[in-house]
């Protein structure tokens, strides 16, 4: 009952890891507000949520690279429910394996402005709403951030300019009693994760050699990455701000 009153609004929630957060949010009482391009799917998790308790979840159509929009899905969110008490920055799109020198500039930019401009507006959105709440900001970065990946540059600088932000704006906000982190998934099962695979030569050995890259020899299930979140929004983490939590499985360990 950790979010028992309370309103979670999430970029990207009707798929992978966002849905994670999502269920596990929705699970301690929450009420959830997704935000999400994909309006059927995201309608249906929302039915779903609403047949368990009615009044819990609704959902607003948005491409969060477009300003205009994630701003007012933010703001109506905010009015439906009368509070947020936390935000999780979570839509995130990963290009094709591209080198360098074959990745368009437009396309560098279009992955910042889903993956990172999402970040800076959204949060920039909901602190008015955040400050009356003394809430959270949560932040999906990834461990490309602090590893980087081959083939994926512009990913790897949107999650690193996510995490860069999360601490930035962690010390501005301190003084209004609002905490500021990130998450870094290394490898999730997510529909993201499956169709980044089938990028590749052999999707299938790429899956099983992803699952080793963890010494749990595994990937994450998007609701493990939810319960980090619900960790990081909780009072158990009442003096937890700035920081960048590694969900790895210990893809880090052993260099
Ligand atoms: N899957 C992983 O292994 C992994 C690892 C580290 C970090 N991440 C990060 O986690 C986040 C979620 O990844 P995922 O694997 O769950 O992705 P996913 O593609 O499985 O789900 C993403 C969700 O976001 C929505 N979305 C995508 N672009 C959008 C846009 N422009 N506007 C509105 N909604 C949009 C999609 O419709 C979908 O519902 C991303 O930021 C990603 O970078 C993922």
């Amino acid at each position: 009952m950790r979010f028992q009153n309370k309103v979670v609004v999430v970029t990207g929630g009707a798929a992978g890891i966002g849905r994670g957060c999502v269920e596990v949010f929705h699970a301690e009482q929450a009420t959830v507000a997704i935000i999400d391009r994909d309006a059927a799917v995201a309608q249906a998790l929302a039915d779903q949520l609403n047949s368990l308790r009615p009044g819990s979840a609704a959902t607003w159509v948005a491409d969060v690279a477009q300003s205009d929009q994630l701003q007012s899905a933010i703001r109506a969110a905010a009015e439906t429910f009368g509070r947020i008490d936390c935000l999780i920055n979570n839509a995130g799109i990963h290009p094709p394996d591209t080198p360098l020198e074959q990745m368009s500039l437009a396309e560098a930019q279009q992955v910042m402005a889903v993956n990172f401009f999402s970040t800076y507006v959204a949060s920039q959105a909901a602190l008015p709403y955040l400050r009356t709440t003394r809430g959270t900001i949560i932040n999906m970065s990834s461990m490309t951030a602090v590893l980087g990946q081959k083939n994926s540059a512009a990913y790897a600088a949107s999650k690193g300019a996510q995490l860069s932000f999360t601490k930035a704006l962690a010390l501005e906000v301190a003084v209004d009693g609002i905490r500021v982190n990130a998450v870094l998934p290394s490898n999730v099962d997510t529909p993201l994760m499956r169709a980044w695979a089938g990028s590749l030569a052999d999707p299938q050995s790429a899956l099983d050699r992803i699952a080793q890259l963890q010494p749990l020899g595994r990937m994450a299930q998007p609701q493990e990455i939810g319960r980090v979140c619900l960790f990081l929004a909780s009072e158990d983490a009442s003096f937890i701000t700035g920081q960048g939590i590694e969900a790895d499985g210990g893809a880090a360990l052993d260099y």
